[in-house]
């Protein structure tokens, strides 16, 4: 089969074959991957994508990281799969490995798959621990496709899949677009908190076992929490006796220059969800960092949860290796000096020069370009000219993440100073290209 037919085969295969997340499936033209390598992607036919998605902001190391994938291999020589039950020393340095980048006071890690089961288990955690049920989350928010993770998302698509019990939802700060009338950053953190203290009364705070964050919220916008919103949330959480869950899951293991993005405030939870970064998702695989109080209250107590798969050994070598090759390289502190220097500098430039960017937003790799189609009255572009956009980014061979009427710029965290100008002149161009329909 030469290389034309095996893209075709592979689209016809999958348009077959695989049921898609999130989709009408009738309407569905994924396009065609066969590899890749750092920032870059290809087809069969050999057509290259520069990689400003990280797929789901995930590949923070990058595509095919060499060492990851000897690391994977080796592991799969010696033990492919051990029940979670057995000490693995792959699993035991795993979690060893993200203790060392978490604040004092975390002890223990719970693996589990990804992202959306390790909210589960961290919710879990908290309603052992408190022996309360409800669980407060932002309205601006994902926290996962699952049964308690979809509840406590903010976002539409918990509305069709609302079936776990105990969630209640607040107003999370976002100044472009503030629920609270507010004019300035310092406004919306203290209103923002006003708010979740009356959400807290209202709720009953003695019934709240976790306030449940994004530190940075991720697919709602890249929402850059105001400077003390953070702190407060966790003042508010003490006064009460609740618990914080800060979920890492999209902003942690050096997305916004830090290890955690919670790193950015002086505000420190009491389980930190994880996932996505932690291994790049060479192998599927998230978790919970528990803190010493919440770990010993069950060194007497039974823990009921658990999963087959928790701390694969394939996904704790990928983890192991992800970061000891992004602490050896750099890599966070590469998210840090490109991301807050030439992305934040080339992002700003191209919001003065295109009226349909509202505002950039973001620290590190993190960023949001927020499009609207009247900068004053901020309305959001519509879905229709977003998917010309997307679409045309393509074609100039640039991969982007698109949410609602957002570009969510989002490179992996090895990017490099001239992939970061290759991108932002394809962004330059396409919005200009649309900048002209829409006059
Ligand atoms: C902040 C956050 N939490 C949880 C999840 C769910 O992770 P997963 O898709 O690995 O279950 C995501 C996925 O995008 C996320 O961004």
């Amino acid at each position: 089969m030469n290389d034309a037919a095996l893209n075709d085969f592979t689209l016809s295969l999958d348009r077959q074959h695989v049921f898609h997340s999130w989709s009408v499936q009738g309407s569905l033209a994924p396009l065609v991957i066969a590899g890749g390598k750092g920032c870059r992607l290809w087809d069969y036919a050999g057509r290259e994508y520069l990689d400003f998605s990280s797929q789901l902001v995930n590949t923070n190391i990058g595509h095919q990281h060499p060492k990851v994938i000897a690391a994977i291999q080796a592991q799969a020589e010696t033990l492919a799969t051990v029940a979670p039950a057995h000490a693995n020393l792959s699993r035991g340095e795993a979690a060893q490995r993200i203790l060392s980048h978490a604040p004092s006071g975390f002890e223990k890690v719970f693996f589990t798959n990804a992202g959306a089961d390790a909210n589960e288990n961290a919710i879990r955690m908290a309603r052992a621990v408190t022996g309360r049920d409800k669980i407060l989350s932002a309205y601006r928010s994902y926290h996962g496709s699952t049964g308690a993770a979809i509840a406590a998302t903010g976002d539409p698509r918990r509305v069709p899949n609302e079936f776990s019990r105990g969630h209640a939802h607040f107003f999370n700060p976002f100044l472009y677009r503030s629920d609270f009338w507010a004019k300035d950053e310092a406004q919306e953190c203290e209103r923002a908190l006003a708010h979740l203290k009356r959400v807290i009364e209202c709720e009953g705070a003695g019934s709240i076992a976790a306030i449940l964050l994004e530190s940075i919220p991720g697919t709602a916008g890249v929402l850059v929490p105001p400077k003390g919103y953070l702190e407060g949330v966790r003042r508010l959480a003490d006064q009460h006796g609740i618990l914080v869950i800060f979920d890492e899951v999209m902003a942690g293991f050096g997305r916004t220059g830090r290890w955690f993005a919670f790193e950015h405030s002086a505000a420190r939870p009491d389980l930190i969800v994880f996932a996505k970064g932690v291994n790049s998702g060479y192998v599927p695989a998230g978790g919970v960092v528990i803190s010493e109080t919440i770990s010993r209250h069950f060194d007497e107590r039974m823990f009921f949860g658990g999963l087959t798969y928790s701390g694969h050994p394939l996904a704790m070598a990928a983890i192991v290796a992800t970061l000891d090759a992004m602490a050896e390289e750099g890599v966070v502190e590469n998210a840090d000096h490109i991301g807050n220097g030439v992305l934040a500098t080339g992002l700003s430039r191209l919001a003065e020069k295109h009226a349909i960017v509202g505002e950039t937003r973001g620290l590190g790799v993190f960023h949001a370009l927020e499009l609207v189609s009247d900068a004053e009255t901020r309305a959001p572009l519509p879905a229709a000219e977003m998917a010309t956009i997307k679409r045309a980014l393509i074609d100039r061979g640039v991969l982007p993440f698109v949410v609602e009427n957002r570009i969510h710029v989002v490179p992996p965290c090895i990017v490099s100073e001239a992939e970061v100008e290759e991108g932002l002149a394809a962004l330059d161009a396409v919005l200009g290209e649309a900048s002209s329909r829409l006059v």
